[in-house]
């Protein structure tokens, strides 16, 4: 698999944060096309790792690198490190700025100096597929939660990144709008996208990922597969992490533990069979 972005030591603290560390020195490599789902409690880190890894934030030590190449103080390799690896915030007000959802959405792609006829074209497709066609002329500020977030997506979906970090996109979503979120990622894994999403939804992160980062007191403290991550209750305990409801249905059936509700009851189906 192709490397995209590596830390190599990668530490962080905020001036007004005083003594405290928000981020221990990280190394970590992601490769194209994976699917990682970031957990940790409040304040682990979740959110400062994705500030750096978007070039936002400017590592305090340590070297980020985008397919190889570092990343230093120059404008241009920070300009490429943000066009390469797209971050939907944790709060879509941060985000959004434009006057109308398709302005905001066009934003980016004319920032990237892009021929009008291929905005147009990234901007209806973000439209699209984040169904937001109807509130394309609404102005983001008044669009509820959900809609805000949905919007926040579509931002960074335009900017054909080749890493989208995602920081807790499902919170604010209703049940319709979660199914839609996920649809939306397994389309764009499909297209061959990396996906790193922070979530506190376990459940999510048990069917979604193929790998698991865990973040504790700002260290990464597991990186592991989803089957080898929630194995460890000690670990999920120490990092107030729970394991998700399938694991502890299985566990009280005694039945191996299956990715989604669909799976469970055909096994409990084949049982009353036998
Ligand atoms: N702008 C800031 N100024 C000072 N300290 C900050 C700032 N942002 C975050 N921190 C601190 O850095 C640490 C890591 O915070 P971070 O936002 O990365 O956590 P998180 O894992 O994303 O948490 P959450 O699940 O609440 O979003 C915390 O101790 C937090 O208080
Ligand atoms: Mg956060």
């Amino acid at each position: 698999m192709k490397e995209l972005l590596a830390f190599e030591q990668v530490s962080y603290h905020y001036d007004s944060g005083g003594e405290r560390e928000a981020l221990f020195p990280l190394s970590v490599r992601l490769y194209e096309g994976e699917k990682i789902a970031v957990l940790g409690s409040n304040g682990a880190g979740k959110s400062t790792f994705f500030l750096l890894a978007n070039g936002v934030l400017t590592p305090r030590s340590g070297t980020i690198r985008l397919c190889g190449e570092a990343i230093g103080k120059k404008e241009k390799q920070r300009m490429q490190l943000r066009r390469s690896v797209g971050l939907v915030f944790q709060d879509p007000d941060v985000q959004l700025l434009a006057g109308t959802v398709e302005e905001e959405i066009s934003f980016g792609p004319i920032n990237l100096g892009l021929p009008e006829e291929e905005v147009r074209r990234r901007v209806e497709m973000a439209l699209s597929y984040l169904g937001l066609t109807a509130h394309r002329s609404r102005g983001p500020q008044y669009l509820s939660g959900g809609e805000k977030r949905r919007v926040a997506i579509a931002d960074v979906l335009a900017m054909e990144p080749q890493v989208m970090l995602l920081d807790e996109p499902s919170s604010n979503l209703d049940p319709a709008g979660r199914q839609r979120l996920e649809d939306t990622l397994d389309d764009l894994h499909q297209k061959g996208m990396t996906l790193v999403i922070a979530t506190h939804d376990v459940d999510f992160a048990w069917r979604w990922a193929d790998r698991v980062l865990v973040f504790h007191d700002g260290q990464l403290v597991r990186d592991d597969t989803p089957e080898a991550v929630f194995a460890e209750e000690e670990l999920l305990c120490r990092c107030g992490l729970e394991q998700p409801l399938l694991w502890r249905v299985a566990k009280a059936l005694n039945i191996p533990v299956p990715k989604c509700p669909e799976e469970l009851a055909n096994d409990q189906i084949g049982r009353k069979t036998e």
